[in-house]
């Protein structure tokens, strides 16, 4: 993790508070205005992809809003709107001409859906129906949280987006590769279970890959088993199998070579009862793949993360929300499931051998769990 220590400024209650000069006025008002100017672009990238105008824009040529217009079938006044916004937020390059462009790293981040490891846009989803947000007020009044599901169909379409590309361009050829002897497992053909496998992208790339391979997909969300569904029936698979469960109905006997749990562990209101769980199904020589997220065990080095306050964003919407929606739930949050809680949780229940992969990642790290 990179960025700036702004852990650095103590706090202390026995100095008397001072009245802020303008400067300090103006500068704390930029910060917090930049964060409503973050709500409105983000916004308008969710507009950009679903209106098909950043993938009009994703071969870098300079377009104007007459001809953008013309391609994606839109009104020439609101799309020259829109690229004025992308290009007052530095998004496009606004050309004296009155042309706009997406660089090549724009287009990696903005439109490059299936090719880009840095692709970003699938993360910018419509804003929360107000009924959600009141039952985010009410969480906070409760400590009782709610499970992705309250969010609909949309909720597991918005991960699918943002997590999606990723699963399908480093799993199998990057993170798999790493791990002892998995690969060879899989090809003479092995039996996979992924818990928490939200719309079972990684059941796809991995049925593929192994076609002599046998996939069975545990999520407890009703809308994302749904998706999952409609996936794998389209892609005409025979080798992946589907339950709205989660780890409690894994079998209770050496059945799996391979379990993940890939971006779901510190979601669970039981991660301890999920890794015993995957403890009795796992074989003895077996492989338990966490993919969770980067963070720390003192909360307050999350700060050198420059996306800490995004995480702590996603915790409170929807990891949190998830870990705390059964009574006397973990509530780990996004940035709960720090390396040292996740092997002591694994030896608690039963696993021996545990390996921390980095892969570079700003947002995740990866663990290798044996017997
Ligand atoms: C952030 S999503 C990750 C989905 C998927 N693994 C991926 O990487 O795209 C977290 C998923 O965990 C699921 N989940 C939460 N608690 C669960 C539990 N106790 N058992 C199984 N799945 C659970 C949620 O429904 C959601 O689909």
């Amino acid at each position: 993790m990179t960025g700036q220590d702004s852990r650095s400024a103590p706090v202390t209650s026995s100095e008397p508070a001072s009245t802020p000069s303008e400067d300090e006025l103006r500068l704390f008002a930029f910060q917090v205005w930049s964060y409503k100017q973050g709500e409105l672009v983000s916004l308008l990238i969710h507009l950009g992809t679903r209106l098909g105008l950043f993938a009009e824009l994703r071969d870098g040529r300079p377009l104007d809003a007459a001809e953008l217009a013309g391609r994606t079938g839109l009104d020439e006044r609101w799309v020259l709107e829109w690229l004025r916004a992308m290009g007052a937020a530095r998004l496009l390059e606004w050309g004296d001409s009155g042309l706009f462009a997406l660089t090549p790293a724009g287009a990696a981040v903005l439109a490059d859906g299936e090719g880009s490891l840095f692709f970003a846009a699938g993360a910018f989803g419509p804003p929360p129906d107000p009924a959600y947000v009141e039952d985010l007020a009410g969480a906070f009044r409760t400590g009782r949280g709610f499970p992705y599901d309250r969010r609909g169909p949309e909720g597991a379409h918005t991960t699918e987006r943002m997590l999606g590309p990723w699963t399908r361009l480093a799993l199998v050829p990057r993170i798999l590769p790493a791990l002892g002897g998995v690969v060879e497992r899989l090809e003479s053909g092995g039996a996979v279970a992924d818990i928490g496998c939200g719309a079972g992208v990684a059941l796809l790339a991995l049925a593929r890959a192994f076609p002599g391979s046998s996939f069975r997909g545990y999520d407890i969300s009703r809308h994302a088993i749904e998706r999952a569904s409609q996936l794998i029936g389209e892609s005409g698979l025979s080798n992946v199998e589907l339950h709205q469960a989660g780890a409690e109905v894994l079998p209770d006997e050496p059945t799996f070579d391979l379990v993940l749990t890939l971006d779901c562990l510190h979601d669970m209101t039981r991660p301890e009862a999920t890794a015993a769980a995957i403890r009795r199904s796992l074989k003895p020589d077996g492989t338990w793949l966490v993919k969770d997220i980067r963070c720390t065990a003192e909360p307050r080095d999350n700060l050198l993360n420059p996306m800490a306050a995004l995480m702590y964003g996603f915790s409170i919407t929807s990891c949190m929300a998830s870990a705390l929606s059964e009574p006397g739930g973990a509530g780990l949050g996004t940035l709960g499931l720090h390396p040292e809680l996740l092997e002591e949780m694994t030896k608690r229940a039963g696993f021996t051998r545990f390996t921390i992969h980095d892969f570079d990642e700003p947002a995740n790290l990866y663990y290798e769990v044996q017997p």
